[in-house]
């Protein structure tokens, strides 16, 4: 379950409960759709857990009644199957004695849960966290100590996770697995915590040790015990200070949740690559079956579409039609048949106008599919097939995280369309999808060589009367949501072109010193583009040029070069837009505005 947070805390006095709730409530950033704890009392395991809000689902259950010194705790947002008391964790065995909490995707929970209940095991939720509590038990047949059933049964699972693994036969111990998800001791005087987020335990102690992937630690009240997962040995290795002051531990040490939620997108494109397959292929199927395929959003959901029509073009051979939800109805509905598909973007999932699209199309039978961020959402009950875009939940009232995994979806889909429509071979298809293995990564390092340069960026345009925002070709679409971000937290007049329009009328208003963002990777467009920013250049306007690090040409008719890494055309979008999303929250706070609530903006649009 991606985006959840686990907690866990061994004491060498006291109850846990009051404390795991403590840092479930700083956790509940992660998630917030249900929530768990279970505590060893004596020889055998109390759980508690709910659907809901964590303050709800304590009121339900009172935490706080589980007895017991040790002890774990999860806050799910669900992903995979609605939120429901099963599905919640812990997650516990046939015998009731493990529990397991988990943050992550277990890629063969399938085939491990086959083998499983053939083996005779049942399964009670529709979570792949249920496969570890099972393969635990049946080690522990064989192997009787817990920490080595541990290390054999994690062999066995493929995927993601951080997990906190507890059992009432040896009740001092909690085992802790990492791979991918984050997960992190708390060393005590007083006992041991773990937690996906230091800040769960930054109360309790300042000193953390970062676990490594592939790490399987054991926590007691008196000791901790990390080991490497591959060869079963000890590893060694000092506990560092925290340096997190309590007024961040909401934010996860950030000051505001949109800086957080950029900074999540190498993890929130990771999720994206690993989304539901057999309903991603079911979707591809339909779109081309489908004599006509339209896009539909609002704001940045329709950004993502209009990108992904260029996706769609180019991998696929497929016309698709972007189109804005409000607009829908009026510019498109009367020519809607039973051979028309709709994809429906929306994070929220509530959007009124997407809504109203859905429930138009409905009615004149034509098939209408989703791609949201939010599992429970309206638009998933409209909708025939839907894909979950699995970003966690985005607080920041603008869209970063959610805007590239929706871009990375459609990729997703554009590739298995080129490969039905054969316009695409089995090699290309494999090495795009090296290359889209890679995105995440790159992200990560974009974001962290960009930062810097964009903020000194932020500081010439803080005070600017009017920004421009130009690209071509899929770009066209970057440079819109470049000037959405732009505009609706920082406040600055701003307006964005596909760059072959600007000489159609927008440059009459360039002036000396007017900032224009050029949006100019290494494509088929770059030659073009250069025109046009000679164009404006010759006119006086101050270039800012994000463009290929070796680019040494348009590195020199621009006034600021943002530099970014060498990609496939295909990718550029969900690249070019993550310092774009930083010139805006930065711009925003050097303007002294609150970038998570811009004024007059609501996080879902309810109306129309
Ligand atoms: C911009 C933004 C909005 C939303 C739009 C659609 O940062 O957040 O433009 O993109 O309101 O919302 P969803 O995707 O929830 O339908």
């Amino acid at each position: 379950m991606f985006m959840c947070r686990i907690f866990a805390a061994a004491l060498a006095e006291g109850k846990v409960s009051p404390i795991l709730k403590i840092g479930l409530k700083r956790l509940e950033y992660g998630g917030y759709d249900s929530a768990g704890m279970a505590t060893i009392n004596g020889d055998h395991l109390e759980i508690k857990k709910g659907v809901g809000k964590i303050d709800e689902v304590d009121k339900a259950v009172n935490f706080e009644s589980l007895e017991g010194n040790v002890g774990i705790a999860h806050n799910r947002w669900a992903t995979h199957g609605y939120p429901s008391v099963t599905n919640a964790h812990p997650i516990v065995d046939c015998t009731g004695n493990i529990a397991v909490v988990h943050n992550g995707v277990i890629e063969n929970f399938l085939e491990l849960k086959e083998d499983l209940i053939e083996k005779g095991h049942v399964f009670k939720s529709r979570t792949d966290t249920e496969v570890v509590a099972h393969l635990v038990e049946e080690e522990l047949k064989e192997e009787k100590d817990f920490v080595n059933a541990c290390l054999k049964a994690i062999k066995k699972v493929e995927g993601s996770y951080a997990l906190a693994i507890i059992y009432s036969k040896e009740p001092d111990k909690i085992v802790l697995v990492k791979k991918e998800s984050p997960l992190y001791l708390g060393i005590g005087k007083d006992g041991n915590f773990a937690s996906s987020d230091p800040v769960a335990f930054v109360d309790k102690t300042n000193l953390m040790i970062p676990l490594e992937d592939y790490e399987l630690a054991v926590i007691t009240p008196y000791y901790y015990k990390i080991y490497s997962i591959n060869t079963g040995n000890i590893i060694t290795r000092k506990p560092t200070e925290i340096n997190i002051t309590p007024q961040m531990i909401e934010k996860g040490g950030f000051p505001h949740y949109m800086l957080k939620e950029i900074f999540e997108q190498p993890t929130s494109l990771y999720y994206a690559m690993n989304i539901q397959k057999p309903y991603l292929e079911a979707i591809a199927e339909l779109m081309y079956r489908s004599k006509i395929n339209f896009l539909v959003g609002a704001g940045t959901s329709y950004h993502s579409c209009l990108a992904a029509s260029y996706m769609y073009s180019k991998l696929a051979g497929l016309a698709t039609i972007p189109v804005v939800a409000s607009e829908f109805i009026h510019q498109y509905g009367n020519t809607l048949d039973p051979d028309t598909s709709l994809l429906l973007v929306s994070q929220s999932g509530e959007t009124a106008d997407v809504l109203k699209v859905a429930s138009f199309a409905r009615m004149k039978a034509s098939t209408v599919m989703a791609i949201t961020n939010v599992v429970s959402s309206t638009i998933t009950r409209l909708s025939r097939l839907y894909l979950v875009q699995q970003a966690g939940p985005e607080i920041g009232v603008a869209a970063t995280k959610t805007y590239t995994s929706q871009l990375l979806i459609h990729l997703l889909l554009a590739l298995e369309i080129g490969k039905k429509r054969e316009k695409i071979s089995e090699e290309e298809f494999k090495d795009y999808f090296a290359k889209i293995r890679s995105i995440p990564k790159i992200a990560e390092s974009i974001l962290k060589n960009t930062e810097q340069k964009v903020k000194e960026v932020a500081e010439i345009l803080k005070d600017s009367s009017h920004i421009f925002y130009l690209g071509r070709g899929i770009n066209t679409a970057t440079a819109f949501e470049g000037r959405l971000k732009m505009l609706e937290i920082a406040y600055i007049p701003s307006s964005a072109f596909s760059a072959g329009e600007s000489k159609h009328g927008p440059i009459a208003l360039i002036e000396k010193n007017t900032p224009v963002i050029f949006v100019a990777p290494n494509d088929s467009s770059r030659r073009v583009i250069l025109g046009n920013i000679m164009e404006i250049k010759s006119r006086g306007g101050k270039i800012i040029t994000l463009g290929n690090s070796d680019d040494k040409e348009l590195k020199e008719v621009s006034d600021i070069y943002i530099e970014m890494p060498e990609s496939e055309d295909i990718l550029t979008p969900i690249l070019y837009v993550l310092p774009l999303q930083l010139l805006a929250y930065y711009t925003a706070v050097l303007r002294g505005l609150d970038p998570d609530k811009p004024r007059n903006l609501a996080k879902s649009v309810t109306v129309e």
